[in-house]
């Protein structure tokens, strides 16, 4: 029986990328199904609320979500519904390949994979102001939140990666040179998780030297696991590195649901153009696959990607090329026979 998944289009170029990755699954015979909802921006203006309870209802039923980015107001207005939805599925292991596909960019041949902890950090919103003379702002305050039990289970989570993956290395980026306690405390749990795992190479990092060094020499690194933010911002800095984030996939997975997005956000400077490229959405799709227990259709869909890439007639605008989200997905319908 085929699977039934929970699609959430999302805002911006979420339809688009959405269509694009649906279109390719169905020519590649992935066996799904579709259970369509609304998320973000699109459902406060259509139903008054950007997470409404029909959408959680048809993901707690179907343990799998493939969602499009969804817009979040800076400063005021409502709270990330994609954090709400990591915790509400404690989502804790984002995991968030980065792949060379495109040949004669900055670098050639990299395969780096980073596991970010997605439900503690600094992104759990314990947050407020302090006011002082007057001024109802006049401090501000987050708090960062580090368990032991959460630090233990992203750690362990990243090394058997590495083992199932047949991966060699996990460097652990931290600054417990400076956050003492809740750095500290992160570095000190993955030195613990770490003796359980001898045959897998292991090394610790401060953040900011890690992110230089990933730029000089990539190639150092192979499977890399830290805390919220410092994930948050160095996979977009990873992204970087195999030609921006129209390629980055991310999964969040937890014990019994999963969520599968790209890494870009819903990039309102292009919406509704169809110039989007739905590849960070697509690979997105083939981790889900994997993880469903579909991984030739997968392998099938990168293959296809890949050689629709280097042919290079139908790259999409952040590619270098021409061709709408459209044509794109066409010449890869193509590509998949
Ligand atoms: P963004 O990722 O949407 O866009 C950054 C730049 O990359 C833009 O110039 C955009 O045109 C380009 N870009 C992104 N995806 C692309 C694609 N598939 N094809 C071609 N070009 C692409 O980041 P930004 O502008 O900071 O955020 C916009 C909104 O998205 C915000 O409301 C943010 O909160 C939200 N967001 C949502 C995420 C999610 O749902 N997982 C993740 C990141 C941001
Ligand atoms: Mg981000």
């Amino acid at each position: 029986m085929a699977q039934t998944i929970t699609v959430v289009p999302g805002d911006g170029i979420g339809p688009e990328v959405t269509d694009a990755t649906l279109e390719i699954l169905k020519a590649a015979g992935a066996d799904l199904e579709y259970d369509f909802q609304l998320a973000g921006l699109i459902a406060l203006k259509e139903l008054r609320n950007p997470l409404p309870q029909a959408t959680l209802d048809s993901a707690t039923k179907n343990r799998i979500l493939l969602k499009g980015p969804l817009t979040t107001p800076s400063g005021a207005g409502f709270r990330s519904i994609n954090v709400e939805l990591r915790k509400t599925f404690d989502l804790y292991a984002n995991v968030r390949p980065v792949r060379t596909i495109v040949p004669g960019g900055r670098y050639e041949d990299i395969d780096l994979v980073l596991i970010r902890e997605n439900t503690e950090g600094l992104y759990v919103g314990v947050e407020h102001y302090i006011g002082m003379h007057g001024d109802p702002k006049a401090a501000a305050e987050s708090v960062m939140i580090i368990t032991r039990f959460g630090a233990e289970r992203i750690c362990r989570y990243a090394f058997e990666y590495a083992r199932k993956h047949g991966r060699k290395k996990v460097t652990l980026a931290h600054k417990a040179n400076i956050l003492k306690y809740t750095q500290g405390l992160f570095l000190e749990s993955a030195q613990d998780v770490a003796r359980d795992y001898p045959d897998i190479e292991w090394e610790d990092r401060i953040i900011d030297a890690t992110a230089m060094q990933l730029v000089l020499d990539p190639y150092r690194f192979d499977v890399l696991v830290m805390e919220n933010m410092f994930g948050d911002i160095l996979s977009d800095l990873m992204a970087g590195l195999v030609g921006g984030l129209g390629f980055a996939p991310a999964g969040n997975i937890g014990v019994d649901a999963a969520m599968f997005e790209a890494v870009h956000g819903s990039a309102p400077d292009i919406a509704g153009k169809g110039i989007a490229n739905p590849t960070g959405l697509l690979l997105s799709a083939c981790l889900m696959l994997d993880h469903l227990g579909q991984p030739d259709t997968a392998t099938t869909i990168r293959g296809a990607l890949e050689t629709v890439v280097l042919e290079g007639k139908a790259r999409t605008v952040d590619m270098g090329g021409k061709a709408t989200t459209k044509e794109f997905t066409t010449a890869l319908v193509r590509a998949l026979g």
